[in-house]
């Protein structure tokens, strides 16, 4: 749903940053300006900054910025439009959403009516827990036996399923729900009857306490549940099923409560299990989320990023916990976070752990106890080991292997020599090590690359043999040519990864290479950044509208390709990036992107002769129907260039005729011409695209 432009600054002119900031932090009065310890990074004296004249606030620490609806976005970490309602809401602004399509009301409403059905179960739950009979002497004494106290129950909202078929059934019918709704929403089950007959609709949870899962922002998309009786039957815990607002794999269970403590203290303390999580919170250490249900996954990894860079795992110390440790190693590595490893005494967990000894005493505990992930796998490599010879040196090679996964080339090589102490050999063994590994992994991702190749290959032929008929392709035909199209280029080798990311080296050997391709790469670049949330027609945004149309095409030149992945990343978060997001947000360090981002969002942008002559014109893009007509032509000319890139490599290799049968020959020949007739349909297209 838009929000209309004029009350957008209605919005803007009601908050006043003193008092939006006030809410988070407790300000106070240093001269003209305010000040306090900076919420977003762990300091002890305050340098973040709130010039109210001005409106604005800096951190001279971690150089966050920006205006009150930004510092709203960047503490509950969410959108744009979701925080201009959040300030609407504080200070009364109403506001008008503007009218949508069918479709667009339909799509918004759906995902709206199941947070809303999910609402209503949740409070149900709680009523049920703490209002009826059943409740209290089943499920309240249950958490009351677990020593949950009330507020923990608040904060969490736990809940109780009563044992019966329909209990929530009636209750949400009687409210107005449809049986499609509920159904959706993963709370209730149907089931066709034995011979026929007609079905059988019921609750899902039943007779279990119920957990909400809770999203960032706090609404309750899920549950788990755990059943009390022993039944071996029944599983102990049942969770919702995947809906269209629950998608199990990027979720975190507690995130929303912990949050804010994990951006002050800046470590997220990583467990298993719903209890684990409700146990630490209830003993004061609040930032502790748990992947329950679910080994853990790359996007989970990715949504603790957007708060701490430093991950700690906490998990069971028996064998199982440890091969989920070691699971989820190496991805937090190859997410480029700090991570630590603590695993608690032989059959207990975080939460029973905690009840043992108490809250200080685990802190320490955990201080004391948890490693780094070298020393963690070398402990569990030597144990395994002992004198055995192979073992030490399949040890070794192992923990190579995680320290490959680490992005960052400077953090990798500071490594080695921790493993060479650790394992007692020479430091120079444990990098050849780590480069055999590299040689090894780039082996293998060039074979990769090749077999995808040849599989697109395929795919164009058998394509091309089947559209004979003289009509002209269409866009779909274009797009399903091109696809995987992007891996004609050769992979980067790290000599090359660390020419760009490399602080040390000076700026005019960090010049890209320009190929016309790259001018084109860079339009599409600044579209995103200047236009990504603006809607080319209802319910399409431009972000979206590139995205969908680059789908499985990758950039050539690699910091645009770097940035298109990164709006690639959020959009699949549900975010579309903004140009603050490439200026202020310190875990984009590429100084790179960030002078890209400036470039190429400084308003009045620059026509070099260079852009001229590549065809990019920049006019008055305010016009919607001109800012479409950009996006469609840049699409379009990108597509022409990898289909010409496309046409010179099969021509490149029709000139080495000698090296094929006639067959062979015809084939590629029969490739190029239909390329052929793609290039000339494009520019068919561009030419009728009328350009203002
Ligand atoms: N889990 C699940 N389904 C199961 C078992 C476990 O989804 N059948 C998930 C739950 O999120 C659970 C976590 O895995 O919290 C860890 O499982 P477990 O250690 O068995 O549960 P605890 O959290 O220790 O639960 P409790 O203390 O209530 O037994
Ligand atoms: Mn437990």
């Amino acid at each position: 749903m838009r929000i209309p432009e004029e009350t957008v600054e209605r919005i803007r002119q009601a908050s006043d940053i003193l008092e939006v900031i006030n809410d988070f932090v407790s300000l106070k009065k240093r001269g003209t300006n305010y000040i306090a310890c900076c919420p977003f990074h762990n300091e002890k004296s305050p340098s973040f900054n709130v010039n109210p004249s001005r409106q604005i606030y800096k951190c001279f620490g971690c150089g966050k910025a920006g205006d009150a609806v930004r510092f709203v976005m960047d503490i509950e970490n969410i959108g744009y439009g979701e925080a201009l309602r959040y300030l609407a809401k504080k200070y009364g602004v109403e506001i008008e959403e503007q009218e949508q399509t069918p479709e667009e009301f339909l799509r918004q409403n759906e995902r709206e009516s199941l947070l809303i059905v999910l609402n209503f179960a949740k409070t149900f739950f709680q009523e049920l827990l703490t209002d009826t009979d059943e409740g209290k002497s089943i499920g309240l004494s249950y958490f009351r036996e677990r020593g949950f106290t009330n507020p923990t129950i608040e904060a969490f909202e736990l809940g109780y399923s009563l044992d019966a078929w329909d209990a929530l059934l009636q209750e949400g019918q009687r409210r107005g729900y449809s049986l499609d709704l509920l159904e959706k929403a993963g709370l209730i089950l149907t089931k066709e009857r034995e011979g026929g007959g007609n079905r059988k609709t019921f609750d899902r949870f039943r007779g279990r306490v119920m957990f909400p899962i809770h999203n960032v922002s706090g609404r309750v998309i899920a549950f788990g549940a755990r059943i009390l009786k022993v039944d071996k039957n029944q599983p102990k815990y049942l969770n919702s099923p995947e809906t269209a607002a629950y998608h199990k794999s990027q979720v975190l269970y507690g995130i929303f409560q912990a949050k804010q403590t994990i951006r002050q203290e800046d470590v997220c303390y990583l467990t298993e299990g719903y209890t684990d999580v409700i146990s630490l919170h209830q003993a004061g250490i609040k930032n502790v989320v748990a992947s329950s249900g679910t080994s853990l996954t790359t996007e989970q990894i990715r949504l603790i990023s957007r708060f701490t860079p430093n991950v700690t795992i906490l998990y069971d110390g028996d064998a199982a916990g440890i091969k989920a440790a070691l699971r989820g190693l190496d991805m937090v590595l190859e997410e480029g976070l700090n991570l630590r490893l603590l695993l608690l005494p032989d059959g207990e967990d975080p939460d029973s752990y905690v009840h043992k000894v108490g809250a200080e005493a685990f802190k320490t505990y955990i201080k004391q106890h948890s490693q780094d992930f070298i020393d963690f796998k070398a402990n569990h490599w030597l144990a395994e080991a002992g004198d055995n010879p192979l073992k030490r040196a399949e040890g070794i090679s192992d923990v190579c292997a995680s320290i490959t996964k680490i992005p960052d080339l400077l953090k990798r090589q500071t490594l080695s020599q921790r493993v060479a102490q650790v394992f007692h050999v020479s430091e120079q063994s444990v990098i050849s090590e780590i480069n055999r590994l590299l040689r090894k992994q780039q082996e293998q991702q060039h074979k990769d690359l090749e077999r995808q190749q040849r599989n697109a290959g395929n795919r164009q032929q058998s394509s091309s043999n089947t559209s004979n008929s003289p009509s002209q392709p269409s866009l779909d035909d274009i797009n399903a040519l091109l696809d995987g199209f992007s891996i004609e280029d050769t992979p980067e080798t790290e000599i090359e990864n660390a020419a760009l990311s490399a602080p040390n080296i000076p700026q005019e050997t960090r010049q890209l290479v320009r190929t016309p391709l790259s001018y084109q790469e860079e339009e599409c670049i600044r579209l995103l950044m200047n236009y990504g949330a603006r809607e080319l027609e209802p319910g399409i945004t431009v972000c979206q509208y590139i995205l969908s149309e680059l789908h499985e095409i990758d950039f050539q030149t690699t910091p645009f390709n770097l940035i298109l992945t990164l709006f690639r990343e959020a959009y699949n978060r549900g975010d579309i990036l903004t140009t603050n997001d490439f200026l202020d947000r310190q875990s984009i360090d590429d100084t790179l992107i960030q002078q890209q981002a400036i470039n190429l969002t400084t308003p009045r942008y620059e026509i070099s002769s260079g852009w001229e002559k590549h065809e990019i014109f920049v006019p008055s893009e305010e016009e919607i129907s001109i800012l479409a007509d950009s996006a469609y032509r840049n699409i379009l000319r990108i597509k022409k260039m990898l289909a010409e890139q496309r046409m010179a490599s099969l021509q490149q290799l029709l000139r080495e005729s000698g090296n094929q049968t006639p067959e062979e020959a015809d084939q590629l020949l029969t490739e190029f011409m239909h390329f052929k007739r793609i290039d000339m349909h494009i520019s068919n297209l561009l030419g009728t695209v009328i350009s203002a």
